[in-house]
Formats: C-alpha cells, structure tokens, sequence
C-alpha cells in the first residue's frame, strides 16, 4: 500500500477557513497529488479532488454523510434526521420523494411563477432607484417555491421566510455570529413548517393533492410509517431553502452578464442553447459549495491507498470544477467549453456527482438550471438596469462567497 501524502501541520483548520474555496486546490498542487491527509478541527481528515476522486466518492454505498459535517454547518444545511443522512432503503425512497417533484410540468409549474414573480418585482423596481439582486431574487424565489409547494403565505409571511431561509444559507459557512443568526432564524422557521405538517396532518389546511407540500406531510418511510412531525418539517425546509439559495446562482449570473460583455451580446440574439452553456458555466466558474463531507463506510483501496472504515473524507467541489485536467483554461469564463463536453457525472459538481437515485447528488440541480434559465431571460429580455460601482470583489475565503454589494442595479426600467 502507498501512504497517502501528508500536509505537515499540526491543524489546518486555519487555513481551511482564510483560503476557503482554494484550501484544497492549493495543497493538492504544491503536493502533486489529488489526494493528501491533513487534521481538521482537531480531527484526522483526507482531502481529494478531480473526475476520478468524485466517482470513487460518489460510488454507491461506500461512503456515509452522518458526522462528516460540522454540526453549525449541518443544522442550518440538511439537519439531522434529512434524506441526505440517510442511506440504503430509506434513503432512495425519500430521495424518489424529492425526484418526483422533478417531472416536466411541475417545473413547468415553478419557472412560470418564478416568472410571474420577477415581473412584479420589476414593476416594483421602477419606483426605487436601486435594488439588491441577490434580496430580490431571494424574495422571487422563496414566494415561487412557497407557492408552487401549495402553501399560501401573507406578503409579511413571505418576507419573514425570505429573511429566515437567507440568514441560514450565508450563515451556513461560518463560525461566529453568521451561524448564530441563522441558527436563531431556523428555529422561527422550524416552528412554522411542524405547523404546515401538522395543520396538513389534522386537516386544519388542506393543500391541493399531490403538492409537495402535501406530498411531504403524507409520505411513509420504509418501516411504512409518516415521518414525525420535525424530520417531516426539515424535509419541507430541505426543498424550500435551497430553492431560495438558488438566487446566489442568479446573482453571479448577473454578475456574469456584466463582466463579460460578448456573452450578454450572444444571449441577446436569443440563442437557448448557448444560454443553456452559459447557465453550466456559471454553476462551474462561480463558488458555492467548496467541499462535501463523508465517512467511508466500508473500507476501499484506490490507487493503492486504504481509506478504513470511519476515515473522514472531503472532496473539493470547487477544485474539481476548475481541474486543469478537465477544464481548459479552468479561471476563464468560457460557456463555448460545454459545447464540447460530454455529460460526465463526475467532472462538473457544483451540486454533487454520480447518480441521483442511489446516491447524494442534489435532487434540486435541474430547477437551479432552469430556474437561472429564466430569471437571465427575464433580465435580458424584460427590464433594462444600470449597475453602479460598487464592490463586485468575490471574496473566496468567505464561505458562501457572494460579490461583496450584492450586485446593485439602479434605474430599472421594463422593456418587455
Ligand atoms: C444535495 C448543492 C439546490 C435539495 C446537494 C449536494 C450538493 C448540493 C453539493 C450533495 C451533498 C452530498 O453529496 O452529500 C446545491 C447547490 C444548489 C442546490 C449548490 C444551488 C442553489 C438545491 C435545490 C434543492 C436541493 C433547488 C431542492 C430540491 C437538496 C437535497 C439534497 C441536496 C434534498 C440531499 C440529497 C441526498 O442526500 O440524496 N445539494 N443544491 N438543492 N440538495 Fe442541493
């Protein structure tokens, strides 16, 4: 057996947290290895990256999600008791559950509110001379998701849930007062979705058949029983909050059309396939996820290494998504690269690889396209906006990374 090569410190939590998104990347280059063992949090971990470390990741059954996450990033992510701390039988149904609300017409469904959602918030913005993108996507997506999933909230409902779900998102990378903010959010929020379950449950709110929602409240687990009334309300939180997290993925988008001009240029002309290219190289270029956490379950061997059973393992999804080996000129934003790229289900991974079914990758990765797909046509397309100067810098040692305004636009005015 080969050791796998060692970063020489005595704890790289530190460097964990002011590198970030290029922790990994980094250590994995100056040791020449896509493989290295380092201490984190006081505890022994192996870190890896590229196509080949995210299928042995991402091969069925090998590895666990329980206690591979720090406990302040996991209850303000998934939560104990959520489909991704699941395995085997228990997981792939409840992972059928979160797949069945991805059928044509329900996303269907969700991009024509989402629609209907932009435009009166652009309405909204021809009356104030600036808004911030990422608040006002957040505030788009969330009254979206909440609707499409059958429940009907007050415009304060939908404003405080917005404020919840986004303090639990920015709050999710972070030590300190960021992740005591969305902690305290989240309990509000908790609160109110064992409410749905159990308002849906005693029949005290009645949702339309088959909303996810509903769907949620009534489904049965493999000892053919209704999840209780709190597992039952993270999973309700599980598709609502990163359905609103996926407004950092608009915001870089419109950061994107910003930056590099020649793109807007080419989406102007209406062209639905580069469109499709260019909403790919936004979830591959800009952060999100650095990194996804696992415990190896049975022990393995791969490329003459042992990982032990209990070994904790993070692979780097940013890294990944800009290999050298994979990606050509991996810091440049280039949506043209994905007219040559085959589909691989473990070189882009900004939302997990492998299978859907019998594995962890996100059940949410088609609506994120598709709802990135829209709001950019909305914005192309319906409203003209200037952006001011301000501070666009992407702070990549901060977990989520976001530009540091927001992104700003001023003086909307609707064209459609
Ligand atoms: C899993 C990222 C949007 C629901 C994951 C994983 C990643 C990820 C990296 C894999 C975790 C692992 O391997 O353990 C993202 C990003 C998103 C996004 C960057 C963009 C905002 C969504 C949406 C939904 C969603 C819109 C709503 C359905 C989930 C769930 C899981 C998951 C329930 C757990 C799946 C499992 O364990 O089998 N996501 N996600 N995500 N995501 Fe997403």
């Amino acid at each position: 057996m080969y050791p796998i090569p060692r970063e020489p410190v005595a704890d790289a939590t530190l460097s964990l947290l002011s590198e970030g998104y290029r922790y990994i990347s980094r250590r994995c280059e100056s040791l020449d290895s896509d493989i290295f063992q380092t201490r984190l949090m006081m505890s022994p971990a192996i870190c890896m990256m590229g196509e080949e470390a995210a299928s042995v990741f991402y091969a069925p059954g090998r590895f666990v999600r329980k206690h591979a996450m720090p406990p302040t990033a996991l209850r303000l992510l998934q939560d104990v008791g959520s489909v991704q701390l699941q395995e085997g039988a228990e997981h792939l149904l409840r992972k059928q559950l979160f797949m069945s609300f991805m059928t044509r017409d329900a996303m269907e469904r969700l991009m024509q509110l989402s629609a209907a959602h932009w435009r009166a918030r652009f309405r909204r913005w021809e009356s104030l001379p600036q808004v911030v993108l990422l608040e006002e996507a957040e505030a788009v997506l969330c009254r979206a998701v909440c609707a499409w999933s059958g429940l009907t909230l007050t415009e304060r409902e939908a404003s405080r849930r917005t404020a919840e779900f986004s303090a639990m998102i920015d709050g999710a990378g972070a030590v300190g007062p960021r992740n005591w903010r969305g902690m305290l959010r989240r309990a509000r929020t908790e609160r109110w979705a064992r409410g749905v379950i159990d308002a849906v449950r005693n029949g005290g709110l009645r949702l339309a058949p088959g909303s996810p929602a509903e769907a949620i409240a009534r489904f049965a687990g493999s000892d053919g029983r209704v999840l209780d009334s709190k597992t039952a309300a993270i999973e309700l939180i599980n598709l609502l909050r990163p359905t609103v997290a996926v407004a950092r993925y608009i915001v870089f988008a419109a950061l994107a059309l910003h930056a590099f001009p020649a793109c807007r240029r080419r989406l102007l002309g209406g062209d639905e396939d580069y469109l499709d290219m260019f909403v790919q190289e936004v979830r591959r270029y800009y952060p999100f996820f650095p990194a996804v956490g696992g415990i190896v379950d049975k022990a393995f061997d791969w490329r003459g290494m042992h990982f032990e059973k209990g070994t904790w393992v993070l692979l780097d999804l940013y890294g990944t998504n800009h290999d050298g080996r994979l990606w050509e000129e991996p810091f440049a934003f280039m949506p043209e690269r994905f007219a040559q790229w085959k589909g691989s289900a473990h070189s882009l991974i900004p939302q997990g690889a492998g299978d859907f079914f019998h594995g962890h990758r996100c059940p949410g990765e088609w609506i994120t396209i598709e709802l990135v797909k829209t709001a950019v046509r909305l914005l192309l397309h319906e409203v003209r906006y200037e952006v001011p100067r301000q501070d666009l810098r992407v702070d990549l040692g901060r977990m989520p990374a976001m530009p540091a305004s927001g992104f700003i636009i001023g003086n909307a005015r609707r064209t459609g």
